[in-house]
């Protein structure tokens, strides 16, 4: 990979020149320097927005905005996907810090406890004390017990292989044979969509289901569950999610069997499709990065989202902005938003990592780095429109590409911290 990495750091060098775009700097950061900087910006705005001074330990903000849009309440899903990222920076953090990762880390398990002995476990959203949100609201959304086993089983395995079982058995163990139990009987369900707007069966929740389930069977003893059974029902799901592939679009389509939400999302052309991709990775083969199924997803979503944004007509040397789906109206006081997201870019890029790496490990070095290439450009689309002090927010407006709605958006910190950790060539294939 490291040959990529020099090729893709001299292209950058020739491609931040590009004139037409807005730009927050006069002179845009060679691209290992923005990385350097990003990350240190990323890293302290994801520690800030957990465990919140007016919230109870564990809980994670999903943006410090309050207001248009009120953002200040733990989300399950945003919650899980913001503590995987922080047990990689635990990782790679010495010291104090390292310690301090730890304890939040078992904070979460302690307020995830919190919450399931107080609602129902597909309650998507939480007041930071840990009360259930009461409010008229999508739900359930059962991504997120899916979602939270996978993350808490990963810190487990950390735990146990550091000598600390005793704390993976206490605050970790009864919170993942809930969820894991849940997912297991719950899969069959129609819920809503992690977009919390279409009620039925979606790709991204069944795609992370399975994952829990085949996560669990590796530690069944552990969790006290029969390893056949659980490999067996995720394989049900595996079947079921061949159902999403539409040869005839030529895509992975993200809903079927529609019971409610909004009904105008036509094209059923999602980018949860490549969160699905990474968030439901598993090792053994399933729908891998480089099926060319999901690898004519991405080309799709690309195709469509450089036609529709003004930003990614303006010039073609930084790569597509990426949105939701194509009919999106959110946010804006009028819903007449439909604007690129920051961790939806970061997360096709951090695909194309990966397709890298695994067209390499396959001796695939041609296509391995047509995909890197692609990664480099996406990415450098984040440094395009990231200002200088690394406050990301949820979305990039489509004409101007200032960042907009929910300011220093969690979730996009932590999809940006991963695009790198996927970029450097010591993280191989497997994102856990
Ligand atoms: C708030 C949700 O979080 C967002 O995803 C959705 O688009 C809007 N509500 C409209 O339903
Ligand atoms: C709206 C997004 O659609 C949803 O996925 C997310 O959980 C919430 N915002 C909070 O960030």
């Amino acid at each position: 990979m490291r040959q990529f990495v020099l090729l893709g750091l001299g292209l950058g060098l020739s491609l931040v020149s590009a004139q037409s775009l807005p730009r927050r700097t006069p002179k845009p950061l060679a691209v290992n320097q923005w990385i350097d900087q990003q990350t240190q910006a990323s890293t302290q705005k994801l520690i800030q927005n957990i465990s919140p001074e007016d919230g109870a330990p564990g809980s994670v903000i999903a943006s410090p905005e309050r207001v248009s849009p009120n953002y200040y309440y733990h989300w399950n899903r945003d919650s899980a996907l913001t503590y995987l990222t922080v047990l990689h920076l635990y990782r790679n953090s010495h010291g104090d810090q390292k310690k301090l990762f730890k304890q939040k880390m078992i904070e979460f398990a302690d307020f995830s406890a919190k919450l399931q002995n107080t609602s129902a476990l597909g309650e998507p959203k939480f007041y930071l004390d840990g009360r259930v949100f009461d409010g008229a609201w999508c739900r359930p959304q059962n991504d997120g017990p899916a979602l939270r086993a996978v993350t808490l089983l990963a810190i487990a395995r950390e735990l146990k292989a550091n000598g600390e079982s005793a704390l993976a058995d206490q605050h970790l163990l009864p919170v993942i044979r809930r969820d894991i139990d849940f997912v297991k009987n719950i899969w069959r369900q129609s819920n809503c969509d992690l977009w919390e707007e279409v009620y039925g069966d979606h790709f991204y929740t069944r795609m992370v289901q399975r994952r829990a389930l085949i996560e669990a069977a590796k530690d069944a003893a552990w969790l006290g569950e029969d390893a056949g059974a659980l490999k067996a029902e995720a394989d049900l799901i595996g079947a079921d999610l061949q159902k999403f592939w539409d040869g005839g679009r030529n895509y992975f389509v993200s809903t079927l069997n529609r019971t409610g939400g909004i009904d105008y999302k036509n094209s059923n052309l999602d980018a949860s499709v490549i969160l699905a991709a990474l968030h439901g990775h598993t090792d053994d083969g399933f729908i891998k990065y480089t099926d060319p199924r999901m690898l004519a997803t991405a080309e799709k979503l690309i195709q469509t989202f450089h036609a529709l944004y003004p930003i990614n007509q303006a010039k073609d040397t930084v790569g597509t902005a990426i949105g939701r789906y194509p009919e999106d109206r959110y946010a804006g006081a009028n819903f007449d938003g439909g604007n690129p997201w920051v961790l939806l870019t970061a997360a096709l890029s951090q695909y194309y990592y990966r397709v890298a790496n695994e067209f390499t490990a396959q001796g695939n070095e041609r296509d391995a780095s047509i995909a890197f290439f692609k990664a480099e450009d996406l990415l450098r689309r984040v440094q395009y429109h990231a200002p200088a002090d690394g406050a990301l927010a949820e979305q990039m407006d489509r004409q101007s590409g200032y960042m907009t709605s929910a300011r220093d958006l969690t979730w996009s910190h932590a999809e940006v911290l991963e695009m790198f950790l996927a970029r450097s060539a010591d993280h191989p294939g497997t994102r856990e």
